[in-house]
């Protein structure tokens, strides 16, 4: 793995807001990001393109080495373009059926194990901010600095309740508490790549905090482990 260019993992649960937090994040130090869900969303979509299912290991693990993937941020600097062999797919990789697709396709070992050159082909001066489930723990194992964002079941709730509102979608707030925390458990108890923080990483609780002050904390947290491993910037 190249060791040119310093990496900022941060790890978590859904809906702790690493998506948001790692783009800030890469924009205010002016590093590369890599959004490693999106990698197994894109594997998912183009599998679903070429018919490929979840259970044809041979075939998911060739299109896994091949993928041509591209991210890049728009004009306004505000959302992450995915491109898939030069195609923009940036809305198809979020619908339920690649959601789902990604989550199956994310337990084979053949799979992750094809995506790591993949993923560590990101690390590239002047730096990478990665976002995932095991970008400490795993992929960049050696990262200078190593963030756990969490936040309390609730208040992931909570945050999901606001976003399905603003689309319309009505649900029950209790109900969503029930479905995130059946998840988390199910992410922590895998084999293969379980949530869980790398030993020697800094977790956060954002629960109750801004996406500003979660950022700030973040931002410090980045200076005080550059200066310390000796990247200047
Ligand atoms: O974070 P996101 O929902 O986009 O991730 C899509 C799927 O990929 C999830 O099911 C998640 O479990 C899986 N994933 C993973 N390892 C990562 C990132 C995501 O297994 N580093």
């Amino acid at each position: 793995m190249s060791r040119s260019a310093p990496v900022v993992t941060i790890d978590g649960p859904s809906g702790a807001g690493k998506g948001t937090i790692a783009r800030l994040l890469a924009q205010q130090l002016g590093y590369h990001l890599l959004d490693s869900g999106a990698i197994y969303r894109i594997l998912a979509l183009a599998a679903h393109e070429s018919s490929v299912g979840p259970d044809e290991i041979t075939d998911l693990t060739e299109l896994a080495r091949n993928l041509e993937v591209e991210f890049r941020l728009n004009e306004s600097g505000c959302e992450t373009q995915v491109l898939l062999s030069d195609q923009l797919i940036t809305d198809r990789i979020r619908t339920e059926i690649v959601g789902n697709l990604a989550s199956q396709i994310a337990v084979i070992p053949e799979v992750r194990l094809a995506l790591l050159d993949l993923q560590h082909g990101f690390r590239k001066p002047p730096g990478l901010v990665a976002d995932g489930r095991d970008m400490g723990t795993v992929v960049f194992a050696d990262a200078e600095l190593k963030i756990f964002l969490t936040a309390t079941p609730l208040e992931r709730a909570k945050r999901r309740y606001k976003q399905l509102m603003v689309k319309g979608i009505g649900v029950s707030l209790p109900a969503l508490v029930r479905e995130i925390e059946q998840r988390d458990q199910r992410d922590a108890d895998r084999k293969l790549a379980p949530l869980r923080p790398a030993s020697d990483a800094i977790t956060v609780d954002s629960t109750g905090m801004t996406v500003d002050q979660v950022l700030m904390r973040l931002m410090s947290l980045v200076r005080e482990a550059l200066s310390e491993s000796g990247v200047v910037r």
